[in-house]
């Protein structure tokens, strides 16, 4: 089939690569010419796992195609993605210039019938202020043409998109047409083989359950976090309480990890615009402030934890940090718990020697060059001069690290560990303090 994909980032491109693998023909548009051009000479604008190799063989092969000019686009695809960004406004709220300017642009190129698709993730309601930009503008330029506007909310993982986007747990589709349900279930049918995965459901109830599943997983998280505060106040170990309660099925053992909170491009934003969304149908939503009030205090951890160590003196000290990424197997940085830690650590003269397996190029181009910032090419480099080592990201290479190293080399022989991956007695062992997150006062300076 022929389809086109606006916006090529973590959704547009990985789901442009993986519908290519299938034999569907993609164009891909994009704003941003620096990114189509690189995609050309097979440089790949993110960190994601198989996504290179897939994407390169797809465009040797003909498959996918990169380009800026959106008319090229419109007239290519019968189906088309709007997979643009939607981040907060000012008040938290889904700011959807990018996905109205995309709607605009299709209706002023469309000469046949459009099935318009919102990958995006977008309030309740945008499919009818879609539906209404493509007729205004077909009206302004005297064209009739008809088109269909289906929500198709885009559920893939980062660090694990290509696999989740080759195998879906489930495809939401929400319209009333039959054509644009007949058509996208042909679409979708090589990755519908094993079971009916598809669920078809109205508008509005799929651009619920976007922010419905995304709000529950934070709402883990966040409950998660706090359980880990007050097992830290009553000296309980939260990794005790993670199993005792993840082993009851109606609960489970996936995510309730605690941590130093949730970051992404996602779940902040879209809690938030949830919160947002709420207030605009006179309801207060509040599960979902407390979620995000969780957060927010719990990516502060790590500093109190530091700041409490050292009694609010960080002047001068040098900080090893592991792990910039929001969470492992990616490079994305967008609201991750080290960026609030680096910039309250430097506001108190702190400097970070820093290590992430993927994520040091964005490090380099949020943050540019500073006395106070080192890149370092190892994780073992980061910890000479450091007088600690604290983890923000909970990466497979940090799970094994050499103790006997980390004790020789950081002069206060302290680790904070906001992934909680290590034993506390093992790390006691080596003669190392170790502040985890809600593992019990005892865990505190042994
Ligand atoms: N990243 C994720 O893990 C994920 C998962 C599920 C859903 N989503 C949702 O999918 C949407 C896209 O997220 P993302 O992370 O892929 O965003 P992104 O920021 O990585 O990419 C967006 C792309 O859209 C392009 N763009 C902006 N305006 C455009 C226009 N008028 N025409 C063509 N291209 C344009 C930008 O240049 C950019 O390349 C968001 O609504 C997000 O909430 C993201």
């Amino acid at each position: 089939m022929k389809v086109t994909v606006f916006g090529i980032g973590y959704v547009g491109l990985v789901q442009a690569a993986v519908l290519a693998e299938v034999g569907h023909e993609v164009v891909c548009v994009d704003v941003d010419q620096n990114k189509v051009d690189n995609l050309e000479k097979g440089i790949i604008p993110i960190y994601e796992p198989g996504l290179t190799p897939l994407v390169t063989s797809n465009f040797e092969q003909g498959r996918v195609t990169f380009t800026t000019n959106a008319e090229r686009g419109v007239k290519h695809g019968e189906i088309i993605f709007i997979a643009v960004g939607t981040p907060p406004d000012e008040d938290g709220s889904a700011d959807l210039k990018y996905v109205q300017a995309v709607a605009a642009t299709i209706a002023t190129h469309m000469q046949t019938h459009k099935i318009i698709i919102n990958k995006s993730t977008v309030p309740v309601g945008t499919a009818d202020k879609v539906i209404e930009t493509v007729s205004s503008t077909l009206s302004k330029l005297n064209k009739e043409v008809t088109f269909d506007v289906v929500s198709n909310p885009e559920f893939l993982k980062e660090g694990a998109a290509v696999n989740d986007c080759m195998r879906p747990d489930r495809i939401i589709l929400g319209t009333e047409s039959k054509h644009a349900e007949k058509k996208l279930r042909e679409l979708y049918s090589p990755f519908n083989r094993n079971h009916d995965k598809i669920i078809v459901m109205d508008v509005r109830s799929a651009e619920l359950t976007k922010y419905a599943a995304n709000c529950m997983l934070a709402t883990k998280i966040s409950f998660m976090n706090e359980m880990a505060n007050l097992a830290e106040l009553m000296g309980a170990d939260i990794e005790n309480v993670r199993k005792g309660i993840g082993s009851d099925p109606r609960i489970g053992y996936q995510f309730i990890y605690p941590g130093c909170g949730y970051g992404g491009s996602c779940f902040p934003k879209d809690v938030q615009a949830l919160v947002r969304s709420a207030t605009g149908v006179g309801y207060t939503a509040k599960i979902l402030e407390a979620v995000e009030a969780v957060n927010y205090r719990q990516k502060e951890k790590l500093f109190d934890y530091i700041m409490d160590h050292y009694k609010g003196d960080l002047k001068g000290k040098t900080i090893a940090l592991w792990g910039l990424s929001f969470k492992p197997n990616t490079d994305d940085m967008r609201e991750a718990s080290s960026r609030v830690l680096m910039e309250k650590l430097w506001e108190q003269g702190a400097a970070v020697q820093a290590y992430d397996p993927e994520a040091m190029e964005e490090t380099q181009r949020i943050y540019g060059s500073r006395s106070d910032l080192k890149l370092m090419g190892t994780k073992e480099a980061t910890l000479s001069g450091a007088s600690c080592l604290v983890i923000c990201t909970e990466w497979q290479a940090f799970r094994a690290p050499d103790f006997n190293l980390i004790k020789e080399q950081v002069s206060d022989a302290v680790i904070f560990d906001g992934r909680n991956l290590f034993e506390p007695s093992l790390i006691s062992e080596y003669g190392l303090h170790y502040y985890a997150i809600g593992r019990g006062m005892s865990v505190k300076g042994l």
